[in-house]
């Protein structure tokens, strides 16, 4: 039975829905097309996302294309419950609420694959895994994957040749991760610094470790707020990127002498280890930002402390045998979803687009596309751009046909 933490919070929920569908043109554009369309007519989706507002005005697309939704949610601690209550009140099959036990999510996330579905609509690839692991995947006709980390598990299941069915890589559209990846993280991930912390961000030695999408972005917000920011890499390239975009270079085991606040953002594991949290200075704070909490490693913290406390809502005090403390916010898991409420809805605005017409796409050709991790097709990115793009009342150019001509020659 789908199950929410309390129906009577769905008025709430359904006020911050509207909040974020008034944000969100591109998705309400395609949602009106969709009511009229119905382009998924009786197609089930079962879908593991983050249960946010934003991913409610998603569901509800999805159901306005004709389609049955199923929603559980991609981290345990990140569901908006008054959202889930909104969303259960408008027919979606929720499983969801804030804080759910590991077995729980699990059970979520199970329950959302007995509904069987035709399409998996996945942020982190934990719901894939468990299709393909459960034995769940057979009628599936395809599947989405939203962020890095589950298209990095989904190209590796692909690798081993145990892929069975195809998967479009929304996370690595255009305008999916150059926005969404870049300035909503960097944006949520201040927020989610600032709402458990409360602290001056200007002045502060402020690291972020990785420098992809996600860290250029916190990056880039950093640094417009004030703090000194040195960035850590292993990719050569990436570093050079950094360096050259004027931010200090250096490894964690220099940065953790110096860092107040300490961002991960890798999709790696144990990015902050035993051998960094020595090393740091008394009220050095530590988040993160990428997607599983293996980033910092909370294990050699709490096996490292002598004494823990919470210090308020989001904020955790380890006392270390050198007898300096430090600070975990949110506990190492993702810091903008945990503690703040994810990005912002006009940047979810174009992730969320790019997800509904990747569903519709896969509907379309289902039967035809091979058991692969594809991109979302051009078409569907420059889409999403051009109506963006008239939603925030900007126009651009057009080829003339000498140019295009003079693009195309040789001569
Ligand atoms: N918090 C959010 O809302 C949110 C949003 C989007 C993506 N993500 C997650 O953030 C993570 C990063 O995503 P991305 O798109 O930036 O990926 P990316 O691949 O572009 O960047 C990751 C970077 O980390 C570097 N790295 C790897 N191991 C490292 C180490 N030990 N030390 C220092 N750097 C290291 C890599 O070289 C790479 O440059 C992923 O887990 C992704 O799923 C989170």
């Amino acid at each position: 039975m789908p199950r929410v933490k309390d129906p009577s919070l769905a008025e709430r929920g359904r006020a911050s829905i509207e909040w974020a569908r008034a944000r969100m043109p591109v998705l309400s554009e395609i949602a009106k097309r969709f009511l009229r369309e119905r382009p998924l007519e009786g197609i089930k989706i079962s879908a593991s996302m983050h249960v946010t507002k934003e991913t409610a005005v998603l569901m509800l697309t999805l159901r306005d294309g004709g389609a049955h939704v199923f929603l559980a949610p991609s981290n345990p601690l990140s569901t908006q419950d008054d959202v889930a209550a909104a969303l259960a009140h408008e027919g979606i099959e929720v499983y969801a609420w804030r804080s759910m036990s590991d077995s729980e999510y699990l059970w979520a996330m199970e329950e959302c694959l007995r509904a069987g579905p035709d399409v998996t609509m996945d942020d982190g690839g934990d719901l894939t895994v468990m299709a393909h692991e459960k034995g769940y995947s057979e009628r599936i006709s395809g599947g989405t994957e939203e962020t890095t980390t589950g298209v990095l598990r989904e190209r590796a299941l692909e690798r081993e040749g145990r892929l069975r069915y195809p998967i479009i890589a929304v996370n690595d559209a255009e305008t999916k991760r150059s926005f969404d990846n870049v300035y909503g993280t960097g944006q949520s991930t201040i927020d989610g610094i600032l709402r458990a912390t409360s602290i001056m961000i200007a002045g502060k030695w402020f690291v972020v470790a990785g420098y992809g999408y996600v860290g250029r972005g916190i990056s880039l917000r950093a640094r417009g707020m004030g703090a000194k920011v040195i960035v850590t890499e292993v990719d050569p390239i990436r570093a050079l990127m950094a360096a050259m975009d004027g931010f200090m270079v250096m490894p964690m085991r220099e940065a953790a002498k110096i860092g107040d606040i300490f961002v991960t953002a890798t999709g790696n594991r144990d990015v902050i280890r035993a051998e960094h949290l020595s090393l740091m200075k008394d009220g050095a704070m530590l988040a993160n930002a990428g997607h599983f909490d293996v980033e910092v490693s909370v294990r050699d913290i709490e096996l490292m402390a002598l004494a823990k406390r919470d210090i308020r809502e989001n904020l955790r005090e380890y006392l270390l045998p050198n007898g300096r403390r430090i600070y975990l916010i949110a506990g190492g898991r993702l810091v903008n979803l945990v503690a703040a409420e994810g990005h912002p809805s006009e940047v979810m605005d174009m992730s969320f687009a790019n997800q509904a017409l990747s569903v519709e796409f896969l509907i379309k050709r289902r039967g035809e596309i091979p058991p692969r991790v594809i991109p979302v097709p051009r078409s569907i990115d420059e889409e999403v751009a051009r109506i963006k793009l008239r939603s925030m009342g900007i126009e651009i150019d057009v080829l003339t046909r000498e140019q295009e001509d003079y693009l195309r020659s040789w001569h």
